[in-house]
C-alpha cells in the first residue's frame, strides 16, 4: 500500500472484547492501529495478531481513569494527522441499585464511560474536522434505551455516549466527519464476568458477529447502530415519537393538566 493512502485507527479498550474484534476487523480493512487499554500482555497479543494482517500496530498503556493518560491520548489525536479513525469503546459496567451502592466506582465508571470519550471525542472532532475526513464510533449500550434494566448509572452513562453522538453527527457532518453510535445488547466479552454465565443464551452475542453488523452499519451510514434490532423502522419510529415532542418541550406556559396557567 502507498505509504501517502494509509490509515490509522485509535481503538480504546483494544485489550479484549470489543475492542480486541474492531482491532481485528480494521487491520482487515487495512488500517494501522494504535491499541489503548491498561493491559499491558494482553495488549501486545491483539497487537500481534493484527500484525499479522500486513499493517502496523501500536500500542500506547493508558488507563483512562488518570487524567494525564487521558490528556496523553487526546493528544495523540489532536496531532498524528494519519489517525483517520476513533473507537471510543473501552467502558465498564456497574452493580444494580444506587442505594447503597459504591460510589466511588461509580464515579470510577463515569470518568471511564463519559469523561473520557467524550475528551477522546472532542479532540478527534476537532482534528478530523480540520482535515475535513474522518470517523467516529462510540461504543453505546441497548440499556442506553432500557434503564429500567440494569444499573440506572450505567445506562444513564451509555444515554449520554448516544446523545452526545446524535449531537456530535449533527456539528461534525458538514466537516466529512462520520459518527457512528453503536448500541449493543448483552455481548460474550468479560465485561459481564461470572453473571454473564447466567444469561439466557438467545440474549447474548458473540463480540465478532456484533462488530461485523456494526461496521456492516457504518458502512450504510447508520448513525446509530443496533445490531440485534430486527426491524430498522423501529427505531425510526421511536426516534419520530421524540421529534413529535420537540415542539412541545418548552413553552411559555405550563400544560393545561397543572392547572397553573396564568389566568
Ligand atoms: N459486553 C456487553 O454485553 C456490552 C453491551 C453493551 C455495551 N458494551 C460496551 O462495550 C464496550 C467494550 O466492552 P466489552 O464488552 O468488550 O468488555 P471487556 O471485554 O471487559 O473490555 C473492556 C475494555 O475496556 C478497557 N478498559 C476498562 N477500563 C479501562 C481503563 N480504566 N482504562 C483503559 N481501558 C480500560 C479494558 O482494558 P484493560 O482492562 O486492559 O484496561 C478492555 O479492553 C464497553 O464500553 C461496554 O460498556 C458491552
Amino acid at each position: 500500500m502507498n505509504t501517502y493512502s494509509r490509515k490509522t485507527a485509535l481503538i480504546t479498550g483494544a485489550s479484549s472484547g470489543i475492542g480486541a474484534v474492531y482491532a481485528d476487523r480494521l487491520a482487515r480493512r487495512g488500517y494501522d492501529l494504535i491499541l489503548v487499554a491498561r493491559d499491558a500482555a494482553r495488549l501486545t497479543a491483539v497487537a500481534e495478531a493484527a500484525t499479522r494482517h500486513g499493517v502496523a500496530v501500536e500500542t500506547i498503556r493508558a488507563d483512562l481513569n488518570e487524567a494525564t493518560d487521558v490528556r496523553r491520548v487526546e493528544e495523540r489525536l489532536r496531532t498524528d494527522s494519519a489517525v483517520t479513525m476513533l473507537v471510543n469503546n473501552a467502558g465498564i459496567g456497574a452493580a444494580p441499585g444506587l442505594a447503597n451502592a459504591n460510589v466511588d466506582a461509580l464515579e470510577q465508571m463515569i470518568q471511564v464511560n463519559v469523561t473520557a470519550p467524550t475528551r477522546l471525542a472532542a479532540a478527534a472532532a476537532t482534528a478530523f474536522s480540520a482535515a475535513e475526513r474522518g470517523t467516529i464510533v462510540n461504543i453505546s449500550s441497548a440499556l442506553a434505551l432500557a434503564p429500567e434494566l440494569f444499573s440506572g448509572a450505567y445506562s444513564g452513562t451509555k444515554a449520554y455516549i448516544l446523545n452526545l453522538s446524535i449531537s456530535l453527527r449533527q456539528e461534525v457532518a458538514p466537516r466529512g466527519v462520520q459518527v457512528q453510535a453503536v448500541l449493543p445488547g448483552a455481548t460474550r466479552t468479560a465485561f459481564w464476568g461470572p453473571a454473564g454465565e447466567s444469561l439466557p443464551a438467545e440474549m447474548v452475542m458473540d463480540a465478532e458477529e456484533l462488530v461485523d453488523a456494526a461496521l456492516a452499519g457504518l458502512d450504510a451510514g447508520e448513525d446509530v447502530t443496533i445490531p440485534s434490532l430486527p426491524d430498522r423502522a423501529d427505531w425510526d419510529s421511536f426516534n419520530a415519537a421524540r421529534g413529535r415532542l420537540g415542539p412541545n418541550l418548552s413553552r411559555q406556559h405550563a400544560a393545561d393538566r397543572y392547572g397553573k396557567t396564568a389566568a
